[in-house]
């Protein structure tokens, strides 16, 4: 008796908590969502999983001797670390900046964002020729590692603080990164291919 109520309560009352059992059956509707597994939408593990990821793809970078390998993984650090960037810029950035009213932290943040973005534009597409490119690709990992240490021991523990609502903020971000995702993948292909075009013309 007492379950029936609570779910006709449920059946009229959309703000009423689904119970486990009726919301797997939900999810389990939507097929396609199912091929991916759920991602937290709150808007600082977003971040944190980026930023294990690009840390992850460096950490390969650095074992991986073929040529034709650290290119296509710089790639993706470029796309990953673009895509990234502009959505702390245009979403987690302002939110913060508002919420602590903040004078300093996210305006260093972006000023190291603008020094990365220098970084990237000196080895994407570029073919990995020698010494001179893993330098450039170990000094920008060394710099995301010092940026990511201080969103991650710094930023975050004071955004935490406030009262933003981190599910609401993440779950635009999600958003805004798969609008990005397709753009980015072809500027990423464009730079590529005008760089080979510079190579094969002896253009520096
Ligand atoms: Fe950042
Ligand atoms: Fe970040």
């Amino acid at each position: 008796m007492a379950t029936a109520k609570r779910a006709s309560v449920a059946k009229t009352n959309p703000a009423v908590k689904k119970t486990a059992s009726s919301k797997s059956v939900a999810s389990a509707k939507k097929s396609p969502a199912a091929k991916t597994p759920p991602q937290s939408q709150d808007a600082i593990a977003i971040l944190r999983a980026d930023h294990s990821l690009v840390s992850g793809l460096f950490a390969e970078f650095a074992k991986t001797r073929s040529g034709s390998r650290k290119k296509s993984l710089v790639a993706q650090i470029c796309t990953e670390l673009s895509i990234h960037a502009q959505v702390e810029e245009e979403i987690f950035y302002p939110a913060i900046k508002a919420a602590l009213r903040d004078k300093e932290l996210v305006p260093e943040a972006t000023v190291e964002h603008a020094t990365l973005k220098d970084l990237m534009a000196q080895v994407e597409g570029k073919e990995p020729d020698g010494e001179m490119y893993d330098a450039k690709i170990k000094v920008m990992s060394e710099y995301v590692k010092h940026h990511v240490k201080e969103e991650q021991t710094e930023m975050f523990p004071k955004a935490r603080k406030t009262n933003l609502d981190m599910k609401e903020l993440g779950a635009r971000m999600l958003v805004r990164k798969e609008e990005l995702r397709p753009l980015k993948t072809a500027q990423a292909h464009r730079t590529g291919v005008m760089a080979s075009i510079k190579d094969a013309m002896g253009i520096v």
